[in-house]
Parts: structure tokens; sequence; C-alpha cells
């Protein structure tokens, strides 16, 4: 039986926003949409937001605060904070030979739970958030393991000194009996990691996990997640404000604003041939090595409007340099392909394929 046209496409466009058609994405996300209803109204916090993480690969999502990264990384393992609710789109986990619906599985489900932690981990800015005062860390990081892998608690003892050891602890065997207090940030950070790293999740999102760190130290946290993708195949969704971070570590960049995705490619991509004018903004607010230190550095003009505000047209119109009157204010850009693996939500860029889809419609 032939498909309808609305089904057509609809996979279409989903085929469209996966880099590489053939690829084998860790997580799909469609259409995702979430509120939080607050006494001055309804906050839109993501608005249609459609992306995949590709397999054993490090994606980047990059955006001003409050443009929908931590709700995007919560939303996938159910931990939004109330009021806030998912109130559109799905979120698939797919394994080698299994595929989940997580937004069929109720936040509080056995399910859920046991893939928290175990197929999807997450580590914080602030690694107080995960680790437990009271607790060593050997202690914690043990406890992970017998949850998700083996009964017995010498193992899951020295599996957790191994694994200390692995995200290059130093003295992993003293390090397993401290207290989460007795170690300086970038050990905890590390021993966050290692909790997180502990029961070899597929995919590893990291929320802002070095911007509390010295240069230094976030360099070393880097590397030690690229080397875990590249040993273990782990993929990995990586949260920052920093282009400068992306360019260290990522493969692939999604750009937000506003709830909503504007621009996706490689690295090179939107390093080399960034196509919206946002993403050009945020690439000259990076400073450059070598750079003359006395020249300021080019913030974006203006300020990411009320959220409470709904923006018509596109999102980024009050603040564009390129906005065309008339167009921009008024319909919002559908998606155009710049490039294999490289789409782009601007009026600019307009092509056939694009049309004008609605907000929501697609991202
Ligand atoms: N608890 C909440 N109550 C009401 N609105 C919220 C809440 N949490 C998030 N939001 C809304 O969702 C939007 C996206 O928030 P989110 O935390 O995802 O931003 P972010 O991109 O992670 O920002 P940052 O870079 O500052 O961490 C915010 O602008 C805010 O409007
Ligand atoms: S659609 Fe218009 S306002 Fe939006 S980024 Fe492109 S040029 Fe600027
Ligand atoms: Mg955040």
């Amino acid at each position: 039986m032939s498909q309808s046209y609305a089904e057509e496409g609809a996979s279409a466009a989903a085929l469209a926003d996966t880099p590489d058609e053939t690829a084998d994405p860790v997580l799909s996300v469609r259409d995702l949409e979430v509120e939080f209803p607050t006494p001055l109204g309804v906050v839109g916090a993501l608005n249609g937001v459609t992306f995949d993480v590709p397999r054993g690969k490090v994606l980047g999502i990059v955006g001003e605060s409050g443009c929908g990264k931590s709700v995007t990384a919560r939303a996938i393992l159910q931990i939004i904070e109330k009021p806030g609710r998912i109130t559109g789109g799905t979120i698939t986990l797919r394994g080698q030979d299994t595929q989940t619906e997580i937004t069929k599985l109720g936040p509080d489900s056995a399910r859920m739970r046991a893939l928290r932690g175990r197929e999807i981990a997450m580590i914080f800015q602030e690694p107080m958030r995960s680790l437990n005062p009271v607790h060593t860390i050997g202690a914690q990081i043990a406890e992970a393991v017998l949850l998700h892998q083996t009964r017995d608690r010498k193992q899951a003892h020295e599996r957790a000194v191994e694994i200390l050891r692995q995200v290059g602890m130093p003295h992993p065997e003293a390090v397993a009996t401290s207290y989460p207090h007795q170690l300086s940030g970038g050990m905890r950070q590390r021993a966050m990691i290692a909790m997180a790293l502990s029961c070899n999740p597929g995919l590893l999102i990291a929320d802002e996990p070095t911007t509390a760190l010295d240069v230094t130290t976030e360099a070393q946290i880097l590397e030690l997640i690229r080397d875990v993708r590249d040993r273990s195949g782990m993929s990995v969704m990586f949260i920052t404000h920093s282009m400068g971070v992306v360019a260290q570590l990522c493969d692939e960049v999604i750009v937000m604003y506003l709830g909503r995705i504007v621009e996706r490619g490689s690295v090179d991509d939107l390093f080399h041939d960034p196509k919206h004018p946002y993403t050009q903004a945020l690439l000259r607010s990076i400073p450059r090595i070598g750079g003359d230190r006395k020249v300021p550095l080019e913030v974006i003009e203006g300020s990411v409007p009320d959220p409470h505000t709904r923006v018509a047209g596109c999102p980024f119109h009050p603040r564009c340099p390129q906005a065309i009157p008339g167009r921009c204010d008024t319909a919002f850009p559908g998606r155009s392909t710049a490039g294999p693996g490289h789409t782009v939500h601007c009026h600019l860029h307009d092509d056939d394929a694009a049309g004008h889809t609605e907000p929501g419609e697609d991202a």
C-alpha cells in the first residue's frame, strides 16, 4: 500500500534533518514541544525541536542562555521541573536491536528509571547535584554498578576503582574512600563522569560540565570525553555556551534560539560557512587566538525577548541585522538545505524545498 502524501512529507522531512541519510542515530527527537505554565502565562520553552544524535559521535548544542538547551536534555530523561511538561512530539532511543519511545513511558515507570543511568547518563555543571555528600565516591559508583550490572559488592567496588583509573583520577584507590568535599572541583567532575560511565551508557548527555572549571582542567575533561567516545563508541550530546568548546570536542552542532533549532551542520560547516545570522553572531563573539586583546568582543546586539512573548515570523528578527522587512517579521522561515547535512531556517536561504512551515510544524 502506498504512503499518504502526509506520511511521505513527514518521512522526507525527517530524513532531510539527518546529516547522513544512511546514519543510524542513537536518539531521534521529532517536533518536541515543552511548556511551562506560569502565573504570567504559558512559556513555550521548546517549540518544535527536531534532531538526531548520531551514533558514536559528539553532537554539540549551543545557544544563549534560556534558548532551551537544558530543557531539551531534561525532556529526554523525563526530568523536566514541574509544572513544565512535554506537550508534543516524540523522543526515540535506538539501541542496536531495540527501539524505545521515551515519550510513551511514564516519567516514574520502571522502564524509565532503568533507562536513566544505564542507557542514557547525564552529567551536570555542578557535580554536587549528582554526588551525595554523605557517601564515599567509591560507594556511590559501586552503588550505580550494583543497580545495573552485578550483585557482587566486592566486584562492584573493584569496578568503581577501575573506572576512576580510566577517567584519569590520580590515586583512584584513595579517591574511592574519599568524600566529595575532600576533592577539588576538577576531581569531583571526573568522579561524576566516572559515575556516569560506570554502566557503559550508549548515550551521555553533558550539560555544561566544564563551565565552572579552569581552562586546563576543562581541556583535560574534554580530552577524557573524546577518549571515551573513541574507545567505547559512546554517543555524546554536549551542551555548551562556548563555540570554543564546540571546536575542540564536537563532530556536529545544532544551534538553538528561543526554543527552536535555527541551524545544524558539521563543525566544519558551522565554523567555515555559517548560514544563519545568529550563528554568525555567535562566532563573532568568540575570542581569537593571537587576536588584538584591546579590541572588544562583538556581543550579539539586543537581548533575548521575554519568554512569555511569542515573536511573529522569524524569532530572531528583532535582533537580526539582515532582517527583511515585511517578510522576516511575518513568516516563519522553513528549513533550507545548505549542503549535505547542513540545514538552516532563514529567509535569506529560502529554497524550493524549504517551503514555509509554521512554527512547531518542523525544525
Ligand atoms: N522551572 C521553570 N519555570 C518556568 N520556565 C522555565 C523553567 N525552566 C525553564 N524554563 C523556560 O525554558 C526556557 C529554556 O530554559 P533552559 O534552562 O533550557 O535554557 P538553557 O538554554 O539551558 O539556558 P542556560 O544556558 O542559561 O543554562 C527558559 O527561557 C525559560 O523560559
Ligand atoms: S529569517 Fe530574516 S530575521 Fe531571521 S535570521 Fe534570517 S534574515 Fe534574520
Ligand atoms: Mg541550561
